[in-house]
């Protein structure tokens, strides 16, 4: 299991210290790319993370939401992304820029906005390590969990189990310690999370929170191979 908590709510000005206060219970560091033209808000780019990289001992989970990421994304794995995931809608050749990610020495990782439907990309996920499902519309922290997303979580659980496929599904957005269990009952083994993390007065309490509540969800899941 993955908590990953997004440094999209963490204070900008002291983001190493931000990081290594949750280094201890945390597996990896969700870090939002957003480039104001793939969705409206603006944050951190390359200079950042290759900053980063060195800051923390966290491995960092890059989540880019960029127009056009057969451009950028390699630069993400190149500057020691662990994982690099790049949203379909942004993308007209997926299978290539996962090839291209591994090769960099990343794990591949295929995002899904809120609108999009899983079922067409199925038959991909065998290339991809990751599959990031958002349970909000991508682009802002602190918005509203939408449960009924979590149709595409347990489609995309379902389709990895049936083709033995190795694959991590990471929900992100609105996920706290009210919603968590349900995303791992419906097959989520990694987890990002924002405002719980990084809102909460202490954020590495809040990791060790979330993570009791997905492992006593997963002890009652029906699904046996997420780990
Ligand atoms: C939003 C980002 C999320 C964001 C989640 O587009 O992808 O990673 O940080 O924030 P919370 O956990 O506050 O919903
Ligand atoms: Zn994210």
């Amino acid at each position: 299991m993955i908590l990953a908590p997004s440094l999209l709510a963490a204070d900008f000005s002291r983001l190493g210290e931000q990081a290594r206060g949750v280094e201890a219970d945390a597996d990896w560091l969700h870090v939002d790319v957003m480039d104001y033209h793939f969705v409206p808000n603006l944050t951190i780019g390359l200079p950042v993370v290759r900053s980063l990289r060195p800051a923390t001992s966290l491995p960092l989970d890059c989540h880019l939401m960029i127009a056009d990421p057969r451009r950028w994304a390699v630069d993400y794995a190149e500057a020691g992304a662990r994982n690099v995931s790049f949203h379909v809608e942004a993308c007209d050749d997926p299978v290539a820029l996962a090839k291209d990610l591994r090769a960099a020495g990343a794990l591949a990782g295929l995002a899904i906005d809120r609108d999009t439907p899983v079922e067409p990309y199925l038959p991909l996920l065998e290339n991809f390590d990751t599959l990031l499902i958002m349970t909000i519309k991508a682009g802002f922290g602190g918005q509203e969990f939408l449960p009924h997303l979590l149709d595409k979580v347990r489609t995309a659980r379902r389709h990895a189990s049936s083709g033995h496929l190795s694959l991590r599904i990471e929900v992100d957005g609105g996920i706290a310690d009210d919603t968590i269990a349900a995303a791992a009952e419906a097959g989520a083994d990694a987890f990002v999370a924002g405002t719980a993390v990084f809102g909460a007065d202490d954020p590495a309490e809040a990791v060790r929170r979330l993570r009791r509540h997905a492992r006593d969800a997963q002890g009652s899941a029906p699904v046996t191979d997420i780990s």
